[in-house]
């Protein structure tokens, strides 16, 4: 994986009844929960995200069928699958996401450590790039 996106995989809990998967703060993620929202019904030909954010932080997770998603740190950028309920990507602030090749079951469910805000995206690539590279650069000295 690029820097600014790690894979988390989550315990499987399975019995004859069939499979849960639990997700809690501190425990198996290390922010708070504090947003839910999940993405289906999406044509096949869909792009979603193209933006980054400059503070937030979420993990995504595909819960039913399968989707890509195109993630770049403005200097690395990698399409990830996601095609399983107990694995997602972390994805830290300031990484430039798109989401894309839904199949028709998906659902791409979404833990966020903040509330929505219009304040914290960036939506303009360029923009993006400069805001990365001035953030790499501050952290270079
Ligand atoms: P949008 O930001 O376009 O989704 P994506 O970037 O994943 O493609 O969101 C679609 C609509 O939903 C838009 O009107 C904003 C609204 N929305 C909320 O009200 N709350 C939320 O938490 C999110 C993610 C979106």
């Amino acid at each position: 994986m690029i820097s600014g996106v790690d894979e988390v995989v989550f315990s499987v809990h399975g019995d004859d009844r069939g499979k849960l998967i639990a997700i809690e703060s501190g425990k198996d993620i290390d922010f708070d929960i504090r947003r839910v929202y999940y993405i289906y019904d999406t044509g096949a030909d869909v792009i979603r995200g193209r933006h980054a954010h400059i503070d937030l932080r979420q993990i995504m997770i595909c819960v039913s069928g399968s989707c890509e998603v195109l993630v770049d740190n403005g200097t690395q950028r990698e399409t990830v699958l996601l095609n399983a309920p107990d694995r997602g990507i972390f994805i830290h602030a300031l990484v430039w996401r798109e989401m894309l090749s839904f199949s028709r079951d998906c659902v791409l469910l979404v833990l966020v450590d903040r509330l929505y805000s219009r304040e914290d995206y960036i939506f303009d690539y360029n923009e993006f790039r400069s805001v990365a590279d001035a953030e790499r650069n501050e952290e270079a000295l």
